[in-house]
């Protein structure tokens, strides 16, 4: 991926996960564009996930990642800007299955449903893998 920007914002529950999150993009050679939320006062999952669909749709960054309490609501306030693919994943078969296949460009966490250790590797793991192409091409482009 040229280029190595992953746009990264969360509510309020899920803004522990995404302070980790954020640590590990370092760790794992891209740069974090931390969108908020900045810390544990409660916000509006909504304005977090349409930042980094914002982001992603505008070319600031290559991929994103969102985190709110189950990683539901974020998505769905993320696939209302168009071109967006978010795709909440719960384990790394989600994860790679979402990028193999659907072509996700932003991936949603929920903080009160997985645990650090498998939101780290959902990321590796989402970062690391490509689209598939072919007949799935067809398919996500009926998404559009
Ligand atoms: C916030 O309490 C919670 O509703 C939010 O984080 C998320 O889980 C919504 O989908």
């Amino acid at each position: 991926m040229s280029n190595t920007s992953v746009a990264i914002a969360s509510d309020h529950a899920g803004y522990p996960l995404k302070a980790e999150l954020v640590a590990a993009l370092g760790e794992l050679g891209y740069t974090a564009l931390d969108l908020g939320a900045d810390g544990a006062e409660s916000v509006d999952y909504p304005d977090y996930g349409q930042a980094v669909a914002d982001a992603v749709a505008g070319g600031r960054a290559a991929l994103g990642v969102i985190v709110c309490g189950t990683g539901l609501g974020i998505a769905m306030a993320a696939n209302r800007v168009a071109g967006i693919r978010a795709a909440p994943c719960w384990n790394t078969t989600a994860a790679r299955l979402a990028r193999q296949h659907n072509d996700a460009n932003v991936l949603a966490l929920g903080a009160r449903l997985v645990g650090s250790e498998v939101a780290r590797d959902c990321l590796a793991v989402f970062l690391e893998t490509a689209f598939e192409g072919g007949r799935h091409q067809r398919r996500v482009a009926k998404l559009g």
